[in-house]
């Protein structure tokens, strides 16, 4: 069965029996998960773990979704990617303000760019800004979308650790302003623990962990259990 979209008040995301296989080979095993509007949740996985291909089929882009897999998802749901895919013909501006119209829009835009530190940039090409830029440039062009539902696959992976650490700010008082849902995903256990709400580790095809942050509690706890999820034994940490 394709997976459909509808509007819910509660779940910004609503997974049942999510099943994914590429040439016989079952990737994501019967997923059944719910993401309340508003959440921001990281999800943790080996590389080939099926984080991608989730993300992927919440997105709404992957339709060869089987089995019983049912996905809602709100309306306006915006995707970052690991690397910014601007389109390098466009200048930064234009690349925020794809597939928008209006004068509207572009206020918008501008101010989006303004909110990711690049007032001033709205001129420029792709070609002209840093990794770090063209990254934030993709997350404004994400937010002038005002997701309901923003999901990112590892869209600080190829930062360096300065850049990583602002983007980490910027992504949370983001969130906190704007307060889409987020479904991030990572496989840097640090990054999880520190942004999200809740953590998620997939495991063969289903998801194996799932706890919630309490902000009170030391981080090493977290660390600690999701480490272990992922096979990371005390003596290589
Ligand atoms: N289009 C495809 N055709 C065939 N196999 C695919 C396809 N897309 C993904 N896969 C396979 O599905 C598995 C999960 O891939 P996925 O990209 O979701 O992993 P991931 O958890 O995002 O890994 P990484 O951390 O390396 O990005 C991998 O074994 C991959 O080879
Ligand atoms: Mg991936």
């Amino acid at each position: 069965m394709a997976p459909h979209t509808e509007q819910l008040t509660r779940s910004a995301v609503r997974l049942r029996g999510l099943t994914r296989s590429f040439g016989g080979r079952t990737v994501l095993d019967g997923i059944d998960l719910d993401i309340p509007a508003g959440q921001f949740t990281a999800l943790l996985g080996h590389s080939g773990s099926g984080k991608s291909t989730l993300l992927r089929a919440v997105a709404g882009l992957d339709h060869e979704v089987e089995g019983s897999g049912q996905l809602t998802a709100p309306e306006r749901v915006s995707v970052v990617f690991q690397d910014s895919r601007l389109l390098p013909w466009r200048r930064v501006l234009d690349n925020v303000l794809l597939g928008t119209e209006g004068k509207e829009a572009a206020a918008k835009g501008r101010e989006a760019l303004a909110e990711v530190g690049l007032k001033g940039r709205e001129r420029a090409w792709p070609s002209e800004l840093s990794g770090g830029e063209a990254q934030r440039a993709a997350l404004a062009r994400s937010l002038v979308r005002e997701p309901e539902l923003l999901l990112a696959d590892e869209p600080f992976g190829a930062l360096d650790a300065l850049t990583r650490i602002r983007m980490h700010g910027l992504l949370r008082e983001l969130w906190e302003r704007h307060r889409p849902s987020v479904l991030l995903v990572t496989h840097d256990v640090d990054e999880a623990v520190a942004l999200a709400e809740r953590v998620l580790v997939l495991e063969e095809g289903r998801i194996g962990v799932d706890v919630v942050i309490d902000r009170e509690r030391p981080r090493e706890e977290y660390r600690e259990v999701l480490l272990g999820a992922l096979g990371v034994t005390s003596d290589v940490r």
